[in-house]
């Protein structure tokens, strides 16, 4: 249609850093070959899950979340700003602290933010990805489950990708022992944490979410803290929020 646009030269929307596949090309793949997906959908939360023969299909979840890990390499979800914020509250409640693990970090970038306000502290990152080694301060390592020498261990533990559990239980059971009593967990939550697909595979509400690490056991909430930061991709006016929940015992 006159008068022509000029067409923008358009820019590869992904770049799969020597993987073959997109994820939902793979999960296509997986679904043709036998995989099942079902969605279990409770009150304010929603959980996928991959089945083979009836058993959680481990190996369609690690390397969906692997093909989307290299799809969105250079992606930064975290908010500097936000992470400032989450500090000057570590800071505020704990004081000198030791360590800080985070889980589900893709390009370490939160970590080297952390490490400006704690640069003396361990600030380490857990990513399941095989790329998590060619970023610093990060161990390929699938969040859901817990080193030995982590546990009672870390001051605090933060993570803006705890939707990418395909066991909340499981993961927010890890992340509590591996926190000092005392010691505080803050999981970020925006809209999006709400939604699901078949990469971000549990999606809950904060009164959901607080639910569930409080069916742990070892956490309880102590309270949500929030800011409007600095939109994510083209969306308008997005707020984050975190709840800090602390270790009990
Ligand atoms: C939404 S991204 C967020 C990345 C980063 N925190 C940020 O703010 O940009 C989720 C990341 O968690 C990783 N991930 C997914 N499941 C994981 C698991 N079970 N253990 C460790 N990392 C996982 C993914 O590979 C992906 O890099």
């Amino acid at each position: 249609m006159w008068p022509f646009k000029k067409k923008k030269k358009r820019k590869p929307a992904y770049d799969l850093a020597g993987y073959t596949q997109k994820w939902d090309t793979l999960a296509k793949e997986a679904e043709r070959d036998g995989t099942q997906y079902h969605l279990e959908q409770g009150d304010g939360f929603q959980l996928g899950r991959y089945e083979r023969d009836g058993q959680f299909d481990y190996e369609t979840y690690r390397r969906m979340q692997e093909a989307g890990n290299r799809e969105k390499l250079r992606t930064v979800f975290a908010s500097k700003e936000f992470v400032d914020l989450i500090s000057k509250d570590v800071a505020s409640r704990l004081g000198k602290i030791g360590g800080i693990l985070c889980h589900g970090t893709r390009n370490g970038t939160e970590q080297a933010w952390f490490k400006e306000h704690f640069p003396d502290a361990d600030v380490l990152g857990t990513e399941i990805s095989p790329t998590a080694t060619d970023f610093p301060l990060t161990i390929q390592w699938d969040f859901h489950e817990i080193k030995d020498e982590w546990k009672d261990h870390w001051d605090v533990v933060y993570s803006n990708s705890w939707d990418h559990a395909y066991s909340p239980s499981k993961v927010f059971d890890a992340w509590g022992r591996s926190l000092r009593p005392g010691g505080l967990m803050y999981l970020e939550h925006t809209e999006t944490h709400e939604m699901v697909d078949k990469l971000d595979m549990y999606g809950a509400t904060p009164n959901a979410l607080q639910r569930e690490v409080e069916g742990t056991e070892i956490l309880r909430y102590v309270e949500t803290i929030r800011k409007p930061t600095k939109p994510f991709k083209k969306k308008k006016g997005f707020t984050r929020t975190a709840l800090i929940f602390e270790r009990r015992h």
